[in-house]
């Protein structure tokens, strides 16, 4: 019967002892648990002489009470004293300065992007846009490049599996809207264009902006003075010089190359344009007869590095922070 009475004495003073709710967990295992030491002494009851049973058993049974209290009490205790702990850890200094994001900024090429569209929309040309995986049809054909023609050789053209291909500039986008809206028409298409063709000088994958702009009346020195108001205001009062190239495309007759000299840099290649080919006309029902129209279309990576007088092409792709983040007060 004595060793009872130190039972309960052994058990209220480990539990006071435990620290922590994990602590208490193995206290309680020791003394209540399957094998602990309360539970083993009521297991061996049954071994006692049966006068002694109901006294022990009673006895154990109230110090198994006060263990259980003892253990609950405890618990709330230390629950307590957690929360508090981690009340404390985790307060939130109010008056520390707040964590820094580097500010975003819009590439070189985008914002070229956008500023050309900006000048374009001022003049009532409205944006379009078309799909980068094109047709023949769009890409070629409608554009009065039919099959065998030579000007398909110059395009570097990525073809897929299905017959499609990547568009290899963005004039797909004048059919596509003339089909749409017909004529008057006035829009600006910017986009991605893609040329089988990658070194120092050429990127796979490029921008460029169309405009396209038919009315009755319209010829060819309205091309050039809107392309020469365009050039002197994207280079902001610069000292350029501007240089109408003859050339050719099937998609425009008679056609020209435009190129930019700035500075001390040399002539540098940055649109090609034309007046609207009566054939691309005809393709989409409209009239050569009634309707003339011009069209351009702009390299904007190329545009961007004049503007920006970055001399080489790779890092316009490269997307290397120490470059990029050098924009990022625009
Ligand atoms: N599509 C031509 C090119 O990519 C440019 C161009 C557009 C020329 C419109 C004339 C008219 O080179």
């Amino acid at each position: 019967m004595s060793s009872y009475d130190s039972y309960q004495r052994d058990a209220e003073e480990a539990i006071r002892a435990a620290a922590s709710l994990t602590q208490l967990e193995q206290v309680r295992v020791s003394w209540l648990g399957r094998k602990g030491i309360l539970t083993t002494a009521l297991r061996g009851i049954r071994e006692l002489p049966e006068e002694e049973r109901p006294d022990a058993g009673l006895k154990l049974q109230s110090i198994r009470s006060v263990i259980e209290q003892a253990l609950e009490g405890r618990q709330q205790a230390l629950k307590h004293v957690a929360i508090e702990e981690k009340v404390a850890r985790e307060r939130i200094d109010v008056t520390l300065p707040g964590r820094r994001l580097p500010p975003g900024a819009y590439h070189p090429t985008m914002r070229t992007l956008r500023r050309i569209c900006a000048w374009f929309a001022r003049y009532g040309f409205q944006e379009a846009q078309g799909p980068e995986v094109e047709d023949d049809y769009h890409n070629f054909e409608a554009l009065n490049i039919p099959p065998l023609h030579p000007a398909r050789a110059m395009h570097d053209t990525f073809y897929l599996s299905d017959g499609q291909l990547l568009r290899t500039h963005t004039s797909p986008v004048q059919i596509r809207a003339m089909a749409e809206h017909g004529a008057p028409i006035r829009i600006i298409a910017p986009g991605r264009v893609y040329r089988c063709d990658s070194d120092p000088t050429h990127s796979p994958m490029f921008h460029q902006v169309e405009g396209l702009c038919i009315e009755p009346g319209i010829n060819m020195a309205h091309l050039k003075s809107v392309v020469t108001e365009f050039l002197q205001d994207f280079f902001e009062g610069r000292e350029i010089e501007i240089r109408f190239r003859a050339s050719y495309f099937p998609f425009t007759e008679p056609s020209a190359e435009v190129d930019v000299r700035h500075e001390n840099s040399g002539w540098l290649e940055v649109m090609g344009c034309g007046m609207v080919h009566p054939n691309v006309l005809q393709s989409s029902d409209i009239d050569p007869l009634q309707h003339a129209g011009f069209a351009f279309g702009m390299g904007v990576e190329r545009l961007a590095m004049l503007y920006y007088d970055i001399r080489d092409l790779r890092v316009m792709f490269a997307n290397d922070l120490r470059f990029l983040s050098q924009f990022s007060g625009e």
